[in-house]
């Protein structure tokens, strides 16, 4: 018999020793009826602001939602430009368009495939308002040199945390060095919901609770909206549920560490594999463990022809996409971003994922060029 194959991400396997405890916050908050703004919303928000270490957090719908709450709150609208990186999700980008503002894309690093400081430096102009830096695959972007920068221009800094829940650089939760930090609780982000779910943290009180009432219809007491919002609230049902995968949160990660730790023993010495780098000061949190080479697809056809799962993240840079064709952005134009999108392969990464399967992975890619 054919091994299993081994899966890119299993959830099944993450939530398996956690079914009772699920299943007895779910129907907790089924004989509650008190879906939106119920209990656990307002008791996870502070248990996951005490968990970052900062003093309060806002659950919203999503990391999209989230990052547009952030920006309207911070008053950019039309007219703005505001500075992401080519190379992310898609979110990052229409959370910019959602808010009225222009999307200025530069490029990234070559080795972290995070936001470039000096590209960034290069396309500020006088209509800048924000940079929005995207700790990708759970790495820290350059928060040394971007902050700095940012401060220096007067810029508004939201962390992009969506791949990024509890990592950190210097020992400090990443999302909380600049304005706000957004947070995805996507099911496969490394704390995930059953559903989609976010939360947004700030620097300034006023700033979150901004953030607060604007996925809230404008309000704080129900009858009365001092603003237009819109509805992006995080769902009790999602906050009863993430409470209990929250204290598995900082185990969970560490297991990825693992995982990344046995990848980089076995593939290490592979001169045609370039391994993801972590920065000086930096807890990577390895929400995908993504790997760079020339031969991405024949690589990719090798490990599924013997069973082995592998992703994308992501192989098209956002300003090839045909959704920025109004941008004008040719073939080229973000150089580093194009090439990370030509050579990127993710190679399974879950908390759960056995060492037996880590070692099966490693000898399929060493076979590779065998
Ligand atoms: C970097 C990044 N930003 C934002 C998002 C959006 O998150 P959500 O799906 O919660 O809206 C994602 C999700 O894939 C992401 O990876």
């Amino acid at each position: 018999m054919p091994d299993a194959p081994v899966p890119l991400v299993d959830l099944r396997r993450q939530y398996a020793p956690l079914l009772p405890a699920l299943q007895a916050a779910a129907c907790q908050t089924l004989a509650d009826c008190d879906f939106i703004g119920g209990k656990a919303v307002r008791v996870f928000e502070a248990e996951f602001a005490t968990a970052l270490g900062v003093a309060a957090s806002v659950g919203v719908a999503n990391a999209t939602a989230g990052l547009h709450a952030a920006l309207h709150a911070l008053g950019i609208g039309p007219g703005d430009e505001v500075i992401v990186p080519a190379h992310t999700a898609i979110a990052t980008a229409e959370a910019v368009t959602l808010a009225g503002a222009q999307v200025v894309f530069a490029d990234i690093e070559p080795d972290t495939c995070t936001l470039d400081p000096d590209d960034v430096a290069r396309r500020i102009t006088p209509r800048t308002r924000a940079i929005v830096p995207v700790h990708l695959y759970g790495h820290a972007a350059d928060l040394d040199r971007l902050l700095p920068l940012a401060r220096a221009h007067a810029l508004w800094v939201v962390e992009d945390c969506a791949q990024a829940v509890g990592a950190q650089l210097h020992g400090q939760a990443l999302g909380s060095f600049g304005d706000a930090g957004v947070y995805s609780f996507f099911p496969s982000k490394n704390l995930g919901g059953f559903g989609d779910g976010g939360a947004v943290i700030a620097r300034d009180p006023a700033l979150l609770k901004k953030i607060r009432m604007y996925s809230n219809h404008g309000r704080e007491d129900k009858f009365r909206h001092d603003f237009e919002g819109t509805n992006s609230r995080l769902d009790t049902l999602q906050a009863a549920l993430l409470r209990v995968n929250l204290p598995h949160l900082a185990t969970w990660n560490a297991a990825r560490r693992a995982i990344a730790d046995q990848y980089r023993q076995r593939l290490g010495h592979l001169d045609w594999l370039q391994l993801p780098v972590q920065r000086d000061g930096a807890e990577h949190i390895y929400h995908v463990y993504v790997v760079r080479t020339q031969q991405r697809e024949a690589l990719a056809a090798h490990l599924h022809e013997l069973g082995i799962r592998t992703g994308l993240h992501y192989p098209i840079a956002l300003h090839r996409q045909p959704a920025y064709a109004r941008l004008n952005l040719g073939p080229g134009s973000l150089p580093v971003a194009e090439e990370a999108c030509a050579s990127c392969l993710s190679l399974p990464m879950f908390p759960g994922l056995t060492p037996a399967e880590v070692e099966r992975v490693c000898d399929a890619v060493e076979a590779f060029h065998a």
